[in-house]
């Protein structure tokens, strides 16, 4: 299968791109980048793209799946009109183009508390963004809901990184959707997700992102 994936310098969708370039499966792998990527493998490509003014004819929008795990944080954004278009704009440029181009799948890293009713910007943001891409037409559609992940940073988040030690801290004491989300076990489910493209719209929430399993055509 050919792969579109978008974020793939991030935590998790570098993990997607590592899953991916080793899985038999996937035989091609599309990464539009903002910045060169630090890697080649014979079945990727890593196009440097403004996510801003996407090349709209590129053939490579033509693929079977795509895996999104674009976004910022509000901070590195600067406000929330850039946050928007970070992690709801840039997200659904690429599900229209792929889908205008015939791609039949498309995987979205949302949040656990994703809602268009929510009274927080950030949840609202990625629910709004979930119902846009529904009106799209997908085949096959999935929405993984982590909590807070868990992995190793570039960048410095302070707060974040305090949560991640409590949270692993008290690790098993947890009820499972207030656990650590290791981003390999993100990148995991979403590939499956993408690999399986079950038909209609799907939710991979979050007590079952770190535990996968589809029973009766649902994620548990
Ligand atoms: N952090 C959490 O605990 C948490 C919890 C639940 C859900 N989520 C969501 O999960 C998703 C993935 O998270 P993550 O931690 O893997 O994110 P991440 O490490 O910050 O990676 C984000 C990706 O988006 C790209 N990106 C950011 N700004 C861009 C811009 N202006 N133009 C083009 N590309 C841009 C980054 O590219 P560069 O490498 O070029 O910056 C990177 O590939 C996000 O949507 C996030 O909101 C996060």
């Amino acid at each position: 299968m050919k792969l579109l994936l978008a974020g793939a310098s991030g935590l998790v969708g570098s993990h997607v791109l590592r899953l991916a370039l080793a899985d038999e499966r996937i035989t091609q792998v599309t990464a539009p980048v903002r910045r060169a990527l630090p890697l080649t493998h014979a079945k990727l490509l890593a196009p440097v793209v403004n996510y801003d003014a996407l090349p709209e004819g590129a053939a490579w929008w033509q693929a079977d799946a795509v895996v999104c795990t674009l976004g910022t944080t509000m901070k590195a954004a600067g406000s929330e009109a850039a946050f928007r278009r970070v992690d709801h704009d840039y997200p659904l440029a690429v599900a229209r183009l792929a889908r205008a181009q015939g791609t039949p799948t498309y995987v979205l890293n949302s949040a656990a508390s994703a809602s268009a009713q929510s009274r927080f910007f950030y949840n609202r943001v990625k629910g709004e963004l979930e119902q846009a891409l529904a009106q799209l037409g997908f085949a096959s559609l999935t929405y993984a809901r982590p909590g807070l992940i868990g992995g190793e940073r570039g960048e410095p988040r302070p707060a974040e990184r305090a949560a991640i030690v409590a949270l692993s801290a008290l690790g098993p004491l947890l009820p499972r959707s207030w656990r650590l989300y290791p981003a390999q076990n993100i990148a995991q489910a979403m590939l499956a997700a993408a690999l399986l493209a079950q038909p209609g719209v799907h939710v991979i929430p979050a007590e079952a992102v770190n535990y996968p399993a589809l029973k009766d055509g649902a994620w548990n």
